[in-house]
């Protein structure tokens, strides 16, 4: 049998060239050799989204946007969180399993706490209980679906420690492997995508390559990109230059090697190294945004996919849950 692999997705905002090199083409990737299990984390969204309608189309962008980036919904389950009630049951039981104290550990909590105390706030001050115990849902989403491995980013290793220390805890207490310890499968050879301004590209520092715009407005974005002040005649190091770190993730090596060298003769400036950027991205994602306005033209059939995916998913859930229940007594 093949081992699981799965991930969620916020649904937050527009979807940028970071999030394309970083998450979706690398779990892509692991989808070949996995059964992957890749879900709208749409109940996470809403600990910070609250208003209905941006919550409702960021869903569908994003959703419309890893399957216009190659999800195939026949090989992968794809689903909504929202649509995987059992997920909801899980999380009450892990909770009974779940210290107090590592939820105080959680690096976004802490950072919530530190910035509140800094600006001499309450502690407490905009802290829903949603974003304290962010970790134990989180673990409820992996555990529910027996997942051997989760790819994830950097920034959420320690969510998945946790999972691995509520799923041992359960085990421990039961004396039977009850639930799959899960492993993270961080990203390490993926780099860090930098933005228009140089710093990671990032939705919260607003220098981003949004995936899904119109040419022209891709075009005018990349076009702003900050770059150093060297004269058309400089000759230029490709390997200082974020405009060129970008290209190298769209342009073969035949192409790497020929910009790279007229980089470095000098008589290319800025403007034509951008223009240069411009054509291998478009290049690159025309494809991407033709499929992706046809899905989001079409929002029932997409409801569909993700509700399809969601009966595939809703049986592996259920068997996790009562195997948990039975286990723990309730179920006789
Ligand atoms: P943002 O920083 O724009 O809020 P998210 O935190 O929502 O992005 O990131 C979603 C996924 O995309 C994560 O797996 C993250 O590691 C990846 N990602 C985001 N930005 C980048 C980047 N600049 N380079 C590489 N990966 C990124
Ligand atoms: N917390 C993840 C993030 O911020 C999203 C997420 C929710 C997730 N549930 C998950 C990731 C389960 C992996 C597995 O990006």
């Amino acid at each position: 049998m093949k081992k699981v692999s799965l991930t969620g997705i916020k649904p937050t905002g527009d979807l940028h060239i970071g999030n394309y090199f970083g998450a979706i083409k690398p779990a892509l990737e692991l989808a070949k050799e996995y059964d992957a299990r890749y879900f709208i984390a749409d109940y996470h969204g809403l600990n910070t989204m609250k208003n209905p309608t941006e919550l409702n189309s960021s869903i569908r962008q994003v959703a419309a946007g890893w399957l216009a980036s190659g999800l195939d919904p026949e090989k992968v389950i794809f689903y909504r969180q929202s649509s995987i009630p059992e997920v909801f049951e899980l999380t009450t039981m892990i909770m009974a399993f779940t210290s107090k104290g590592l939820m105080n550990r959680a690096h976004a909590y802490k950072a919530a706490v530190q910035e509140n105390n800094e600006k001499g706030d309450d502690p407490d001050a905009g802290i829903n209980m949603g974003l304290f115990t962010y970790p134990i849902l989180m673990a409820a989403d992996i555990i529910i679906f027996d997942s051997d491995v989760v790819p994830v980013g950097k920034d959420q290793v320690q969510h998945i420690e946790m999972a691995q220390d509520i799923a041992q805890s359960v085990n421990a207490n039961y004396g039977q492997p009850v639930l799959k310890v899960p492993n993270a499968a961080v990203q390490e050879n993926v780099a860090v995508v930098p933005g228009l301004d140089g710093r990671k590209m990032s939705k919260s520092y607003n220098n981003t390559i949004p995936l899904f715009v119109p040419e022209k407005t891709l075009r005018k974005t990349i076009m702003r990109m900050v770059t150093n002040s060297q004269s058309v005649e400089e000759p230029k190091d490709p390997e200082t230059s974020q405009v060129f770190q970008l290209y190298k993730l769209f342009a073969d090596n035949s192409e790497q090697a020929a910009l790279a060298a007229r980089y470095r003769a000098g008589g290319m400036g800025w403007g034509e190294a951008k223009e240069e950027l411009f054509r291998v991205v478009n290049r690159e994602l025309t494809p991407v945004r033709e499929r992706y306005d046809a899905i989001m033209a079409d929002i029932p059939a997409l409801d569909k996919i993700l509700e399809q995916g969601a009966q595939k998913a809703r049986p592996i859930a259920a068997a996790t849950v009562k195997r948990f229940r039975k286990a723990a007594g309730i179920d006789c």
